[in-house]
């Protein structure tokens, strides 16, 4: 048997990622591999009332860092480890290259102290692969301007989500072997088109 993969999904919010991971790990299921879908802050009992607080409640940027990573921490350990030991796929909606774009680039928080959180939480794993969904920021905020209930984050200004995404660019220029970057400002079906030719190169 194959080892089992860890994938990750990024890109800045209203990039259309959270629908493409449902298309994503239908398609994988339907191909027989055992697959755990969860997402980030969130996972555990503790992080989704972790993530409860970071969507909500104001907070220093650093605060905002640790509270992810400590999520984070409590997500590897009863979550993403266990999946990926016995065989099964895992596949998170954000991991950490999250954290090096909203609290790094969007925040502001220094880089080389959200590495050391990295290094502290998650030593020895990185995702196998990271679909990052790349889009021009104004697509993306007429896409949640359709969206009622917006988040902390999602309420921010396109600023913030313009050093998000160059952020998130850069990180992917750091291990560009483990990033497939997609554009996600192409229709559905040219998107899908994309993500079945990955498909295929994973199983
Ligand atoms: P998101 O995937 O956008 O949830 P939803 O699709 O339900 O709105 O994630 C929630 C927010 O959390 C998103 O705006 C990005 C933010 N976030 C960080 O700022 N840092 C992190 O490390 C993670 C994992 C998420």
């Amino acid at each position: 048997m194959s080892k089992a993969k860890f994938i990750t999904f990024e890109g800045v919010d209203g990039a259309g990622k959270s629908t493409h991971l449902e298309w994503f790990s239908n398609t994988l299921r339907q191909h027989g591999i055992d697959i755990l879908v969860t997402r980030e802050p969130g996972g555990t009992p503790l992080g989704e009332q972790l993530r409860e607080i970071l969507l909500n409640h104001p907070m220093h940027p650093e605060t905002e860092a640790l509270l992810m990573f400590a999520a984070r921490r409590e997500h590897v350990e009863q979550v993403i480890r266990p999946a990926l030991q016995r065989g099964t796929w895992v596949i998170s909606d954000r991991f950490t290259d999250a954290s090096m774009a909203y609290q790094g680039g969007g925040r502001g928080v220094s880089l080389s102290k959200l590495e050391q959180l990295e290094h502290w939480v998650h030593p020895d794993l990185q995702p196998d692969l990271t679909l990052l969904f790349d889009i021009p920021i104004e697509i993306a905020r007429q896409r949640l301007d359709n969206n009622i209930s917006l988040d902390r984050f999602e309420k921010e200004q396109g600023t913030f989500f313009e050093k998000v995404r160059q952020a998130y660019l850069a990180r992917s220029q750091k291990t560009p072997a483990r990033f497939a970057v997609i554009h996600a400002e192409k229709t559905r079906d040219e998107v899908q088109a994309n993500l079945q030719r990955i498909v295929l190169s994973l199983i």
